[in-house]
């Protein structure tokens, strides 16, 4: 039996969490070994806000080179940016015409998308899912691991693939969601320990980055937000600053409540602070070495990027094959001639 297929991606928006890592970019590096991976970076969804193309450039490099460093294996997984593809887009077109007018209107983020960015409200923002949707169906996904956040999305992809099958014959796998940054990846924020840890909240003190620098993690943690109780325990409603740290101590850690409870039973905050740091720094060192060794050899990514670009093509090509040939239209032999049989 093969292994099932998973795809994932991230927009290529400013620098990840503490919070990303753990609850989705170190699942991903474990679900490699049994599933076949596919992993992009997806800037044409980052193209519905604006961007400045020089920046923009550095933080689509920025992000591959992140999810290599994080443990991303060219040679296990397909690693590629979106872009490179051109199939996501042509079959995003084809999609959005089996996606309804109503089911983008009834798309959360969308809806407050439109409100915080009220001054730019493309058809792009409002298409978006059609464009995630194409990412998916386009590799003949089995399973999504996304955020709580995009299940909604998923579920249109969901809708459209049953859709399109049910008029066109079996051409999509329907693909199920795998929701992450559940259980101890539930990372809060560190200055108000009710809400999840975002990159969009302005504290710097309350969010931990992926690439900060271990004294910057360390002043972040000696600041958190705790409680005046002065017991560790797993109160959750009384003490989440204090629930937050362990379970950051934990994640990092691989260990269980339990373990952890034991291991700071006798301890004050100032030492659970501390450790937690520690441990984080300890989890994210190397991570950010790997990083700006691959930031500093553009060569190397480059080199990795086109090869994942590449796989990423040839399996694109094939899907398009099929959904063109399902749709009626003619194939261009220029581009399709070489690819066998159907
Ligand atoms: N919309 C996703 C997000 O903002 C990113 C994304 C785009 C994605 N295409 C995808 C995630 C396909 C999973 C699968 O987080």
């Amino acid at each position: 039996m093969s292994k099932p297929i998973v795809f994932s991606g991230a927009q290529p928006t400013g620098q990840l969490t503490l919070g990303n890592y753990l609850g989705a970019l170190r699942q991903w590096t474990r679900m490699q070994e049994d599933h076949d991976c596919i992993f992009c970076v997806v800037d044409l969804h980052a193209l519905t806000v604006r961007q400045d193309p020089a920046i923009f450039r550095e933080r689509i490099l920025d992000l591959a080179a992140l999810y290599l460093a994080c443990g991303i294996d060219p040679d296990k997984s397909v690693i590629f940016i979106q872009s490179h593809v051109p199939a996501h887009a042509e079959l995003a077109w084809l999609l959005s015409t089996f996606t309804m007018m109503g089911e983008l209107d009834r798309m959360t983020q969308f809806k407050d998308k439109a409100r915080s960015h009220a001054h730019n409200v493309n058809a792009g923002l409002y298409t978006y899912p059609v464009l995630m949707a194409a990412d998916i169906l386009l590799y003949g996904t089995h399973r999504v691991p996304v955020g709580e956040d995009q299940k909604q999305h998923l579920e249109l992809s969901r809708d459209v693939a049953v859709r399109f099958n049910g008029l066109h014959g079996p051409v999509f796998v329907v693909p199920e969601p795998l929701v992450t940054g559940g259980g101890a990846a539930r990372i809060k924020d560190l200055q108000e320990p009710t809400k999840k840890m975002s990159k969009s909240v302005e504290s710097d003190l309350a969010k931990v980055m992926i690439l900060d620098t271990p004294d910057a993690i360390l002043k972040k943690f000696k600041k958190a937000v705790t409680d005046g109780l002065g017991v560790i325990s797993d109160d959750e409603a009384n003490q989440p600053g204090v629930v937050n740290l362990l379970n950051i101590w934990r994640a990092a850690r691989n260990a269980s409540m339990e373990e952890a409870l034991a291991h700071f039973s006798h301890n004050m905050y100032g030492k659970l602070k501390v450790e937690t740091a520690e441990a984080v720094i300890a989890l994210l060192d190397p991570v950010r070495n790997r990083f700006n060794e691959l930031r500093s050899d553009p060569a190397e990514l480059e080199g990795i990027l086109n090869r994942g670009a590449n796989q990423a093509l040839e399996r694109a090509e094939g899907m398009m094959k099929r959904v063109m040939t399902a749709l009626g239209l003619p194939l261009h032999a220029g581009r399709f001639g070489g690819l066998g049989g159907k």
